[in-house]
């Protein structure tokens, strides 16, 4: 199918990873656990991380660990690299493991091996002309921070924060313009664990907390920007948020009122505080009817004004819809975000929404809202692949899930949108964050391993690989 409508030039196609999830190596190169580690494959990995008694221990006996290895990257970067490459990536969304650099993450010396892995990966992928855009945190917080510290509740986070940023500025300063703060920073609002390093043990845990440590990330977030701009010229960075527009399910005045309040904290809440540098009026309202009293102390508010973010990276899977009252046969599944079931939506076997117009109105939302450019860096269907007998992966599913998105991005630009980039999720398979599985894949490329551990680790490439390759050669006219 040719398509009228154009991508800017220089724009960014490629795909994106997450360091738990497919380096493995986990005690390998000096490096320490991080909160990946200690969660357990399959879907007794929602159950493990809500139990308030939850201790952080990894207990083999009982579970499978498939971030442990994951798809071995650590050793097989070369090979990875070399298949992205060949697919045409631009850009390739990764993220540096902190606990590779500070295995305990309140060290005050680096960790030289972990500075050398992710060296030689960026030589790898300048090798190939792939820009490299980094995560500084993906949902891989060292274990030592979240035991001893309780994760981003302690403010003394924010230094150790600090002197990670100024490390792999340092370092990598030559090699990385693109640079992402915290991962989905949202998603502290629904899984504090993955994000904000603790969990929710008591119900009064949920407010005055969470949003203390959402205090610290942001103060984190601002000095790290300020930081990039300062040691890496011409560097561009930016916050990263998990987007689902959120539909009332009917225009009952009271449904759309509550959707409307949801979309403000879940969507808005991040975004105004890195975007514009403040904290927007809606929250002080919603701190006050909660109790919540934040400590700021002098200066926090006006670094939040100096460390204002450059751009907006962003996922996007499903959109939501919303109902006051809703009785539990009518959730839907999903991946944080999921509310009631949308009657005019398809789902995914995980029963994830497949909504590309949802796409288009969160890319006009977002930017009507920031004017801000937007880099989509993760989009894409977590399926279940069959090898046939000849070796092939025909993944017609996965193809048509993504041209309709990339269909619904080029919508947006005509509509006016600003875009720098498309990353599509998990490029090459790896381990689910939601439910530590490999079963749910995303890739381009196939990945020979499976839930129980088993597999080869060897790659295939899917039908897919060979669709995106030629979207990116046409810079998306051919979808
Ligand atoms: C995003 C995360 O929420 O969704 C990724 O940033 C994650 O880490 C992706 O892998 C897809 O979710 P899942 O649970 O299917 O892996």
């Amino acid at each position: 199918m040719i398509n009228k409508a154009k991508f800017p030039e220089g724009f960014l196609w490629g795909g994106a990873t997450a360091a738990n999830q497919l380096e493995g190596g986990y005690n390998e190169g000096g490096r320490g656990l991080n909160i990946a580690d200690v969660l357990p494959g399959g879907k007794i990995r929602k159950t493990v991380r809500q139990n308030p008694n939850f201790d952080y221990t990894i207990d083999k006996e009982t579970y499978t660990y498939p971030n442990h290895e994951a798809i071995d990257f650590y050793h097989r970067y070369k090979e990875d690299i070399a298949l992205f490459a060949e697919m045409g990536f631009k850009t390739y969304r990764m993220s540096i493991m902190w606990s590779r650099i500070f295995p305990n993450g309140d060290e005050l010396e680096p960790n030289e091996e972990g500075l050398q892995f992710y060296d030689n990966v960026f030589d790898e992928l300048l090798k190939y002309n792939i820009e490299p855009v980094v995560t500084l945190s993906h949902y891989e917080m060292p274990l030592h921070l979240v035991k001893e510290y309780g994760g981003w509740r302690s403010r003394e986070v924010v230094t150790f924060f600090e002197r990670y940023a100024k490390t792999v500025f340092h370092r990598f300063k030559d090699k990385v313009k693109y640079w992402l703060t915290f991962n989905e920073i949202n998603s502290g609002l629904k899984i504090p664990l993955y994000g904000l390093g603790f969990h929710i043990q008591k119900e009064e845990d949920k407010y005055q907390p969470t949003f203390q440590a959402f205090h610290h990330q942001f103060l984190a977030s601002a000095i790290a920007v300020k930081l990039g701009h300062e040691m890496i010229p011409g560097s561009k960075i930016g916050c990263m948020l998990l987007y689902a527009p959120v539909y009332a399910y009917d225009s009952n005045p009271e449904n759309v009122m509550y959707a409307l309040e949801e979309k403000r904290l879940f969507n808005y809440f991040c975004g105004d505080v890195q975007v514009r540098g403040k904290y927007p009026r809606f929250i002080n309202q919603y701190f006050k009817k909660n109790q919540i009293e934040l400590e700021i102390h002098d200066g926090d508010l006006e670094l939040l004004k100096e460390g204002k973010v450059d751009f907006i990276s962003l996922s996007y899977y499903m959109s939501r819809t919303e109902k006051k009252e809703k009785s539990p046969e009518e959730h839907g599944a999903g991946n944080m975000i999921s509310g009631i079931k949308n009657p005019f939506l398809q789902a995914s076997d995980w029963g994830w929404e497949i909504d590309p117009t949802g796409f288009r109105i969160s890319l006009n939302e977002l930017y009507e809202r920031y004017e801000v450019p937007l880099f989509v860096v993760e989009n894409g269907l977590g399926a279940y692949d069959t090898v046939e007998e000849d070796g092939s992966i025909q993944d017609d599913y996965r193809i048509d899930y993504l041209r309709e998105h990339i269909q619904a991005m080029k919508d947006a630009i005509e509509d006016g949108v600003e875009m720098m980039g498309y990353t599509s999720w998990g490029c090459i398979d790896l381990v689910s964050a939601s439910t530590g599985e490999m079963s749910k894949r995303y890739g381009f490329i196939y990945v020979d391993k499976h839930d129980d551990g088993s597999g080869t680790l060897e790659r295939k490439k899917k039908k897919s690989f060979y669709w995106y390759q030629n979207v990116i050669q046409t810079n998306g006219e051919y979808l």
